[in-house]
C-alpha cells in the first residue's frame, strides 16, 4: 500500500492523523531500563511513522509529544524529553529535507524552556517552503489549553457577541487552517483522550492499540490505516 493513502471505497480522505504516542516508559521498564531509555527509541520510531505517513501521502500527522499535564513528571525525565526534542530539531534538518516535510508546532510555545521554543521556531523557518508532508509537533500541548488562549485573544480584540462562532474559535488556534483530525491513533492501551486535539477530534475515528510506541511499526500503522478506509463516517447525517 503506497502511492495513495486513500485505497478504499470510503470517500473521505485521510487528511489529517493524530497519534498519541503513549507507552515508552512501560516499554523501558519491562526491559529494565529507565523510563528516557523508551523515550529515546520512541524517536525513532517517530520518525518511522512520519516516514510512512509521507508515503501514503497523508497531509497532516499530529504527534502528541509532550502535554501541558508532562509537566508533573520528574525533573529528571522532563529534562531529557526537552534535550530530546531539541537536539532532534537540530539534527534533522537532512531528513525533513529529503523527505519535503514542513514543521510545524501547537501548543504554548512561551511556556518551553527558550532554547527549545528557539528551536522550534527555526524547524518551521527552514522547512516552511517544503510541500510534501506537514507534521505538527504537539509540544507543551493541551486542548484545554489551545481553547482558553483562544478566547483569550477573542476576548482582547473586543469582538462583539455576534461575531462568535465556531470559526472564529478555530482561527484563534496555534494554527488556524489545520484541519480536523481524520484519523486519531493512540498506543499503549490507554483508552482516552489525555487533553489531545479535542476540538479537531470532535469527529475523529478512533483506533486504540495495546503495542506500546517503541514497539509500533510502519506495517501496524498501515493496517490501521486501512481500518481507517473500512469506517463508515456518517458526522450527523442519517
Ligand atoms: C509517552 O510515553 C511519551 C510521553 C508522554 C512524553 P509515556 O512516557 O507516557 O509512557 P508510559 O505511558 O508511562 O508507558
Ligand atoms: C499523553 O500521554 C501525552 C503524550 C503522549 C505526549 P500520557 O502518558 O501523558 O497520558 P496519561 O497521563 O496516561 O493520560
Ligand atoms: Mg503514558
Amino acid at each position: 500500500m503506497s502511492g495513495s493513502a486513500q485505497t478504499s471505497d470510503n470517500s473521505t480522505p485521510l487528511v489529517h492523523v493524530g497519534i498519541i504516542m503513549d507507552g515508552n516508559g512501560r516499554w523501558a521498564k519491562k526491559r529494565g531500563l529507565p523510563r528516557t531509555a523508551g523515550h529515546k527509541e520512541g524517536l525513532e520510531v517517530a520518525k518511522k511513522i512520519v516516514k510512512a505517513c509521507a508515503e501514503l501521502n497523508i497531509k497532516y500527522v499530529t504527534l502528541y509529544t509532550f502535554s501541558t499535564e508532562n509537566w508533573k513528571r520528574a525533573q529528571e525525565e522532563v529534562g531529557y524529553l526537552m534535550g530530546l526534542i531539541r537536539g532532534h530539531l537540530r539534527a534533522e534538518f537532512e531528513f525533513y529535507k529529503a523527505n519535503g516535510i514542513r514543521i510545524e508546532h501547537i501548543g504554548d510555545l512561551a511556556e518551553l524552556p527558550p532554547d527549545v521554543a528557539e528551536e522550534i521556531l527555526k524547524a518551521k523557518k527552514e522547512t516552511e517552503n517544503f510541500t510534501g508532508l506537514t507534521v505538527v509537533l504537539a509540544i507543551n500541548y493541551g486542548g484545554r489549553d489551545e481553547l482558553v488562549r483562544s478566547v483569550k485573544k477573542i476576548v482582547s480584540s473586543c469582538t462583539a457577541e455576534k461575531d462568535i462562532n465556531e470559526k472564529l474559535i478555530s482561527d484563534n488556534f496555534d494554527i488556524p487552517e489545520l484541519p480536523d483530525v481524520d484519523f486519531l491513533i493512540r498506543t499503549g492501551g490507554e483508552k482516552r483522550l489525555s487533553n489531545f486535539l479535542m476540538w479537531h477530534s470532535a469527529y475523529s475515528e478512533l483506533f486504540f492499540t495495546d503495542t506500546l510506541w517503541p514497539d509500533y511499526t510502519p506495517e501496524e500503522f498501515k493496517s490501521n490505516v486501512e481500518e481507517f478506509y473500512k469506517r463508515t463516517r456518517r458526522f450527523g447525517n442519517a
